[in-house]
């Protein structure tokens, strides 16, 4: 399709989607307000680490298919469909999705809005926002009803943004007319000649389709992880027990990696502002649930930071702790709400001498925790540590040579704690190795005395 298409917002969501959309044959505008981002991106340089995204968006620009400013007159003159990806954080306290800049950018745009177009929703937002911003768009644009709206949730992952939007597993749309659909068929029909599956729906659904996926990827997270708690209280092996699930096909392996926990900017808020939504429809029990998902993923944390403290000896304070990793996840230099940092900076809280590296993210984690040190390599971080917390699972950390970290670290302590490591390895490199919902050494038999005394108690 050759439609005009511009984006609002290019963030991690917002670019990919744009540069994807060049890819795929449409001329876009993509549109921020802040014009260092639209520069930036303009000289096909991301102002983020996304794997190919860069590529993608230099080819977009080299093509003529792709450009960027921070012109709402520009854009709206320019498009027959616009994308809104700006951003829905979390209110602070939590209590609830702060609509701000998706409620500033409809109230910008619609005034400009002189002929018929569709208004594509992307943002995540609490179910029922889109029906009060389709009224906002009919009442202020100047072109009236012939500005529709149209729901259209983002599945993408970061580290993944480039292939899950080429190539997503799905593509969800809640529409109000049928003129909506052929627009939003003919902008996704190279995924649909592939045999995507294209789910036609009303906006309330869509809008809850996307909370409701992140909500579940969460809760199989830490379904895992409460089940690591209790392999650890029993001697049992999270590991093993975590595939054994994931065999089932009704269960499958995917999210259902134990660890560390969920962070990034998506499934800790989504789940938060889920809940705060269903307390205002009425129905505060339909989500308790989601409150021990979060409390089970907050946990997580303080496990490891109490793992690395019994290795050496019941307490971090004063000791030197190296940390591989910052990024929430690999395959993204986004610290939004990183467990990787925030086990970092609790260890520094307690009084650790923590130094952090990061093959991507050091940047963003110096401007969040700037009282921690940070390293230029992972051999610089592991240096003289009494502890090393491996708790980004990148590549290069998972294939290290435990001898080459031995000879930098002051005590061969590691704690795996995204399950990355051979523990087999590393312990024949003499490492004290330890994972959440792992068995340490020894703790077998400590294991085994419990039991018996549980079993004589009960005779
Ligand atoms: C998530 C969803 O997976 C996307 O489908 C969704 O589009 C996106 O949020 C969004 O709402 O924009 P993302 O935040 O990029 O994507 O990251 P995930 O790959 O889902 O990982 C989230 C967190 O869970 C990471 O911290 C990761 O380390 C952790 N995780 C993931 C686990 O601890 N275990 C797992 O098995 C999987």
């Amino acid at each position: 399709m050759n439609a005009r298409v511009t984006v609002f917002g290019t963030g991690y969501l917002g670019a990919a989607h744009a540069a994807c959309l060049a890819e795929m044959g449409c001329q876009v505008l993509g549109v921020d307000t802040d014009s260092r981002h639209t520069e930036a991106l303009a000289r096909g340089e991301p102002p983020f680490f996304e794997p190919g995204l860069g590529d993608l968006i230099r080819r977009g620009l080299a093509a003529g298919r792709l450009a960027f400013t921070s012109s709402y007159a520009r854009a709206a003159a320019f498009g027959e469909v616009h994308f809104l990806c700006v951003g829905t954080p979390l209110l602070p306290g939590g209590n609830g999705l702060d609509l701000s800049q998706l409620r500033a950018c409809v109230a910008a745009l619609a005034p400009l809005l002189r002929e018929p177009c569709l208004v594509v929703g992307k943002s995540t937002v609490p179910v029922g926002t889109a029906a009060v911003l389709a009224g906002d768009l009919a009442r202020l644009a100047p072109v009236g009803e012939a500005a529709d709206l149209a729901w259209n949730p983002e599945f993408l992952r970061e580290g993944h943004a480039v292939e899950d939007t080429l190539h997503p597993d799905r593509v969800v749309v809640g529409l109000r007319s049928a003129h909506a659909e052929r627009v939003l068929r003919a902008v996704y029909a190279p995924q649909l000649a592939r045999g995507m599956p294209f789910f036609v729906t009303d906006l309330a659904t869509a809008e809850l389709a996307k909370v409701a996926a992140n909500s579940f990827l969460a809760t199989k997270i830490s379904f895992i992880n409460a089940i690591a708690e209790v392999c650890e209280a029993s001697g049992a092996d999270v590991v093993p027990l975590a595939e054994i699930l994931g065999a089932d096909p009704r269960i499958g392996p995917a999210s259902l990696v134990p660890g560390l926990g969920f962070g990034g900017a998506c499934l800790p808020k989504d789940i938060l502002g889920f809940v705060a939504r269903a307390g205002e429809l009425g129905v505060p029990d339909a989500l308790g649930l989601l409150q021990e998902v979060a409390a089970v993923n907050a946990r997580c944390r303080d496990r490891v930071v109490g793992l690395a403290a019994d290795m050496l000896g019941g307490s971090v304070a004063g000791r030197a702790v190296g940390v591989l990793g910052a990024a929430f996840k690999p395959g993204s230099d986004d610290v939004r709400g990183s467990p990787a940092l925030a086990v970092a900076a609790r260890a520094h809280e307690l009084g650790a001498h923590v130094t952090v590296y990061d093959p991507v993210a050091i940047g963003k984690a110096r401007s969040v925790c700037p009282e921690l040190e940070y390293a230029a390599s992972a051999v610089g971080a592991a240096a003289d540590a009494e502890v090393l917390l491996l708790v980004t699972e990148w590549p290069e950390f998972a294939d290290a040579d435990p001898e080459v970290l031995g000879k930098a670290v002051a005590h061969r302590n590691v704690v795996d704690a995204r399950h990355a490591l051979d523990p087999g390895a590393w312990r024949a490199a003499g490492w004290r190795y330890g994972a959440p919902g792992r068995p340490r050494v020894g703790s077998g038999e400590r294991y085994h005395r419990r039991l018996r005394r549980v079993v004589i108690s009960l005779c």
